[in-house]
């Protein structure tokens, strides 16, 4: 255990105790593997219900989510393109490459997002039958890098692949973050997309993650491809019992508010640091900042965070739904001596 809050990851969070607790009334007795219990129908109706989904499956993880999404909405032949920050190409060891057999088309973006114009790049090889031929177009919302697509950005993403025939498969690992960030219903964000993933364990979840199908025709396939990619897990009600924690009350909404509003405290008081740069809106509950190698060295003594870009001296700060500001004030008065 570290001696003081970490800020390496989301994921170095604890469980909700709301989340724990649902867990634990959802054990006593028996229920019918793989899915056919009670837990799980509540959960995937409300799910269906919040993002106006046609279906909903529950998951694992999220690499596991990405997989099966991908692999929903690619004919054998097609590649994906996507931000050259995303999950799926920097952080999957390869997965869809691997268990798809697809073929990434990564595009450079400055801030972790992609524009039609970005897409449109990859665009030129169509109908070459020695080209990678592009079928979906992959973003993350919120980004890799802590920023959020706007909704007119995501609409103006969702027209452009619907005029060019590609289909939008979008990673919502941190979906919760931008919902919070913009105001917004998880329906709002999911309207663009033909599938997404729905992050529960960055939110307070021990281990929960869902695929969201917004097209009836698409589902089908899905309970197939799930289990073939060993995502079907027996005990489903334990993953479903979290999901309807989280949705009670939209307790995955002041997670994330809480969240982000700890980022923010920190990319405010780290920004006021002579030696501290922020290098990326901070637009969810990620902070990216730049500082002197030894301040960075100095730091990692006593505190767990990310070194994203050691080239560019570039730290990852990530606060999660039990971050308080004490944490953050803590950690800012570190900061402080260690720059000073
Ligand atoms: C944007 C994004 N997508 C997907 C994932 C994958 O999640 P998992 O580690 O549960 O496979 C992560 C995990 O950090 C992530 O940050």
């Amino acid at each position: 255990m570290t001696r003081h809050k970490s800020f390496g990851s989301d994921n170095h969070a604890g469980v909700h105790p709301a989340v724990l607790r649902a867990i634990t009334e959802a054990n006593p007795g028996d229920a019918v593997a793989y899915g056919a219990d009670e837990w799980t129908g509540r959960a995937t109706a409300g799910l269906r219900e919040v993002f106006g989904a046609e279906d909903a499956f529950l998951v694992l993880n999220g690499s596991g989510a990405n997989v099966l999404g991908l692999s929903l909405l690619l004919r054998r032949h097609e590649a994906v393109i996507c931000a050259e920050s995303a999950h799926i190409h920097t952080d999957e060891s390869g997965a869809p490459e691997r268990l798809i057999g697809t073929k990434l088309l990564p595009v450079p973006s400055a801030d972790g997002k992609i524009t039609p114009e970005l897409i449109a790049e990859k665009l030129s090889g169509r109908g070459d039958d020695h080209r990678s031929q592009p079928g979906v177009v992959a973003i993350t919302q919120s980004t890799e890098l802590g920023t959020c697509y706007t909704l007119a950005e995501l609409r103006k993403i969702a027209d452009f692949c619907r005029a060019s025939d590609l289909r939008l498969y979008l990673d919502g690992a941190r979906l919760a973050n931008a919902a919070a960030t913009l105001d917004c219903s998880l329906a709002e964000l999911a309207e663009c997309a033909d599938a997404l993933s729905f992050g529960a364990t960055k939110n307070g979840a021990m281990g929960a993650e869902a695929l969201l199908v917004m097209r009836s025709a698409l589902a089908a396939d899905v309970p197939y491809l799930r289990k073939q990619q060993t995502q079907l897990t027996s005990k489903m009600r334990f993953v479903a019992a979290q999901f309807s924690a989280l949705l009670q009350d939209d307790l995955w909404r002041a997670n994330a508010v809480h969240a982000n509003a700890m980022a923010r405290r920190l990319a405010e008081g780290a920004q006021a640091v002579d030696g501290v740069e922020i290098v990326y809106p901070v637009q969810a509950n990620a902070v990216f900042a730049r500082l002197r190698p030894r301040h960075i060295t100095a730091l990692e003594r006593d505190w767990t965070f990310h070194v994203w870009d050691e080239g560019e001296n570039v730290v990852r700060w990530m606060t999660a739904f039990d971050t308080t500001e004490s944490d953050v004030d803590a950690f800012l008065a570190d900061i402080r001596s260690a720059t000073g």
